[in-house]
C-alpha cells in the first residue's frame, strides 16, 4: 500500500489553498482527517500543519484512482496532484473553504492504524493516553498552533536580545552539582567512580562568570532541570530565556525585560502593552492577595479581621489569632452562584488546601445565613461586615488558622477558583506587574535556619545590608518577578559583586566557608579577579508561551512534555539499565 512520493511534490499548504487558485494544476501532501463516500462522489478532507483543504473524486475521475480514494482511512498519508476547481457548496468556515483539488494522481504514501482518540481540537482522552501517542496528539492543530507560537516567541526573544546587543552563550549541561533551590537530576560519571555531574536548574552560576569575562550582555534560550513535585505549571524540564546585563541596577533589568514583553506582546499577538509596567511590593501582595504571584484581573482582596475580632470569645477565631491569623474575601456579587451545595463546595476545597474549614456569611434575597455569626457578638458581626463591606448578594469567606501562612494560602487559592470558576477577568487583557522589594531570605520551618529566597547571589537592598547578621527577616532583596495573569513568568536580581559581602550572605544562610568554597568555590575564585557589578532575570519560557495563548496547561506548550509523576509516557522513561551500564559507573541498585 505504502507507494513512493516520486516526482510528486507539494505545491502549497492545504490552509494556504484559495479561490483564486483555481484553474490550477496543483499537489498537495497531508494526513486524512476523514473522508466521505457520496455513490459516485467522494471528498477527502486533507489536513497538514497550516490547515485543511478538500480532495474531490466522481464518476469521471480514473477508476483506479477513485477505488484508491474509497480506500483511504483517517490518518493515512496522501499526496495527491489535480486541478483547483470552486467547490459546489462553499464552506465559509474554513480559508480554502471556495476551492477543491480535484484529484487526477493520488499516491498513498502510508497507511495507518486507527488512533486510540480522534485527532480534533476538543479530544475527550485522558492526558496519559495523549502522552503516550503524543505524535498523534501532535497532530492536532490546537497544539501544533502553540508549538508554532512558541518557536515564534523563541526567535523574537534572539531577535530582540540581538537587537539590545545581547550575545547568545551555550552552558554547560553537565556541571557540578551545586542545588540552588530544588533537587538536582545527577549523572554519574564513568570515568571518576561515585563521582557526578548534575544537570543545570539553570545557568546561574555560568552567567555571572560570563560578566566577570567581559561578555557584559548574555542571552540563552536554555534547558533547565529541576527534580521537583510537578504541578500544571511546572515541569522537571523546562526552558528560560536567560538574561544577565553588567553595569546594571535593578530598574536598568526590568527596563529591557519590559522592552521584550512589549516587544513580544505587539509581533505575535498584535497588542500593545504598555510600559513601565506596575510595580508593587512583595509585602503588599502577600498582605492583599495572600501571594507572591497575585491576578490582579479581578478584586476579591484579603481582609485581615484581627482587629475587629481581637477580643473575640468564639474559639476557633479566638486561638488562631493567637499564633496565626483571621482573614476573609467578600465574594461580592456571587451570592446567587454559590447556593449552599456550592458553598460546601468550597469548604471541601478550602479543607483540600489546607485549611481547618470555611466560615461564611450568604446574603441572599434579603436573607442572612452564617456559620460563625451565632458565635460573634452583635458588635463583632458588624465590625466584620463593615470591613469586608457586606452587602445584599454578597458571601463573606473567613479562614481561621493557626499558620499564617495557611490563611493566606487557602484565600489565595480560593480567589483563584472563584476568578476562574466565575471568570471575574477578561482573559483577552494580559495583566502584568512587577513584584519587587522581596525578602532575601525565607524561613525554613523544618530546618529551622533562613535560607535564600531566590539564591544566594542576589544583593540585599543597600540600605538593608547592616541587618544581614542582626535581622534577616526583614532584609529586602534587589530581586523582582513579573507577573503576569496570576503566573510567575519570570524572576531575576541584582547580584553580590563584593565577596565580603558574599561571605557574609553564605554565613547567614548557615554556610560554613569550607561548604560554600565546596559548592561555590570556582564562582568566587573568579570573582577574585574583579566582577563586574550586574545582575539579570530569566524568563521560564514554556510560562511565558502559556500566558500568551492562553493555556493553563504547561504541557499544551511543550512537544514531549512528562506526566505529574515525572514519566513520560511515549518513549517510557525514565526505565531500568543493563547491569552492564551500571558496572561501568560502579553503581549498583539498592531495592
Ligand atoms: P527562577 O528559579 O525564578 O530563577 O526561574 C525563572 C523562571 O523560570 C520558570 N520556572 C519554571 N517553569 C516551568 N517549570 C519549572 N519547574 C520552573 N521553574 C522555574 C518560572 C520562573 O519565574 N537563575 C534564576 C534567574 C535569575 O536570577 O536570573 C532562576 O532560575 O517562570
Amino acid at each position: 500500500m505504502y507507494e513512493p512520493l516520486g516526482e510528486l511534490r507539494r505545491s502549497k499548504y492545504c490552509g494556504e489553498l484559495r479561490a483564486g487558485d483555481a484553474g490550477k494544476e496543483m499537489t498537495l501532501c497531508g494526513f486524512v482527517q476523514r473522508q466521505r463516500v457520496l455513490s459516485n462522489l467522494i471528498f477527502i478532507v486533507l489536513r497538514d500543519r497550516s490547515g485543511i483543504a478538500q480532495l474531490a473524486f466522481d464518476d469521471k475521475s480514473d477508476p483506479e484512482i477513485f477505488a484508491k480514494a474509497q480506500s483511504v482511512r483517517s490518518e493515512y498519508i496522501l499526496a495527491a496532484k489535480g486541478i483547483v476547481r470552486k467547490r459546489e457548496s462553499i464552506n465559509a468556515k474554513i480559508p480554502s473553504g471556495e476551492v477543491e483539488l480535484y484529484v487526477s494522481e493520488l499516491k498513498i504514501l502510508s497507511a495507518a492504524k486507527t488512533p486510540p482518540f480522534e485527532i480534533r481540537d476538543d479530544v475527550q482522552s485522558n492526558d496519559e493516553l495523549r502522552l503516550k501517542y503524543r505524535y498523534l496528539d501532535l497532530r492536532r492543530p490546537v497544539i501544533q498552533n502553540k508549538l508554532i507560537f512558541r518557536h515564534q516567541l523563541a526567535k523574537a526573544a534572539r531577535d530582540y536580545y540581538d537587537q539590545n546587543g545581547f550575545i547568545e552563550v551555550e552552558t554547560p549541561v553537565l556541571i557540578k552539582s551545586t542545588p540552588e533551590g530544588a533537587r538536582d537530576y545527577l549523572v554519574p560519571s564513568r570515568v571518576f567512580p561515585g563521582e557526578f555531574y548534575s544537570l543545570p536548574q539553570s545557568p546561574q552560576l555560568y552567567k555571572q562568570i560570563l560578566m566577570a569575562a567581559g561578555f557584559d550582555k548574555y542571552i540563552q534560550i536554555a534547558k533547565c532541570f529541576r527534580d521537583e513535585d510537578l504541578r500544571a505549571d511546572r515541569q522537571p524540564e523546562f526552558t528560560q530565556i536567560d538574561t544577565e546585563m553588567s553595569f546594571v541596577g535593578e530598574d536598568d533589568v526590568i527596563a529591557v525585560t519590559e522592552g521584550f514583553i512589549k516587544y513580544a506582546y505587539k509581533k505575535l499577538l498584535d497588542k500593545d502593552v504598555q510600559t513601565p509596567f506596575r510595580r508593587m511590593a512583595f509585602d503588599e501582595a502577600m498582605e492583599r492577595y495572600g501571594c507572591d504571584k497575585p491576578d490582579t484581573r479581578f478584586g476579591l482582596e484579603l481582609v485581615d479581621l484581627s482587629g475587629a475580632l481581637a477580643k473575640t470569645k468564639f474559639k476557633a477565631f479566638a486561638s488562631a489569632l493567637e499564633t496565626g491569623g483571621v482573614k476573609a474575601i467578600n465574594a461580592k456579587g456571587l451570592a446567587q452562584k454559590l447556593s449552599r451545595k456550592e458553598i460546601d463546595r468550597l469548604v471541601e476545597f478550602a479543607k483540600s488546601c489546607g485549611a481547618g474549614g470555611l466560615a461564611y456569611t450568604r446574603f441572599a434575597g434579603g436573607a442572612v445565613s452564617s456559620s460563625y455569626e451565632k458565635f460573634l457578638t452583635e458588635g463583632e458581626i458588624g465590625a466584620v461586615r463593615s470591613l469586608v463591606q457586606a452587602e445584599e448578594g454578597d458571601v463573606v469567606l473567613i479562614v481561621a488558622d493557626a499558620n499564617k501562612k495557611t490563611v493566606s494560602t487557602v484565600l489565595s487559592a480560593l480567589r483563584s477558583e472563584l476568578g476562574g470558576r466565575f471568570g471575574l477577568y477578561d482573559p483577552s487583557e494580559p495583566d502584568i506587574l512587577w513584584i519587587v522589594d522581596c525578602p532575601l531570605f525565607e524561613y525554613d520551618e523544618e530546618e529551622k535556619r533562613y535560607v535564600a529566597a531566590h539564591h544566594p547571589f542576589t544583593a540585599p537592598k543597600d540600605s538593608d545590608a547592616g541587618m544581614l547578621e542582626t535581622n534577616p527577616g526583614a532584609v529586602k532583596a534587589k530581586a523582582y518577578d513579573i507577573i503576569i495573569n496570576g503566573y510567575e513568568t519570570g524572576g531575576g536580581s541584582i547580584r553580590i559583586n563584593d565577596p565580603e559581602l558574599q561571605s557574609r550572605m553564605f554565613r547567614a544562610i548557615g554556610f560554613t566557608e569550607e561548604e560554600a568554597r565546596e559548592q561555590f568555590g570556582f564562582l568566587l575564585e573568579a570573582f577574585k579577579y574583579g566582577a563586574p557589578p550586574h545582575g539579570g532575570f530569566a524568563f521560564g519560557l514554556d510560562r511565558l508561551v502559556m500566558v500568551m495563548t492562553g493555556t493553563e496547561n504547561i504541557r499544551d506548550v511543550i512537544a514531549f512534555p512528562k506526566l505529574q509523576n515525572a514519566r513520560e509516557p511515549m518513549s517510557g522513561a525514565p526505565s531500568p539499565v543493563a547491569r552492564k551500564q551500571l558496572d561501568e559507573l560502579y553503581l549498583y541498585v539498592k531495592k
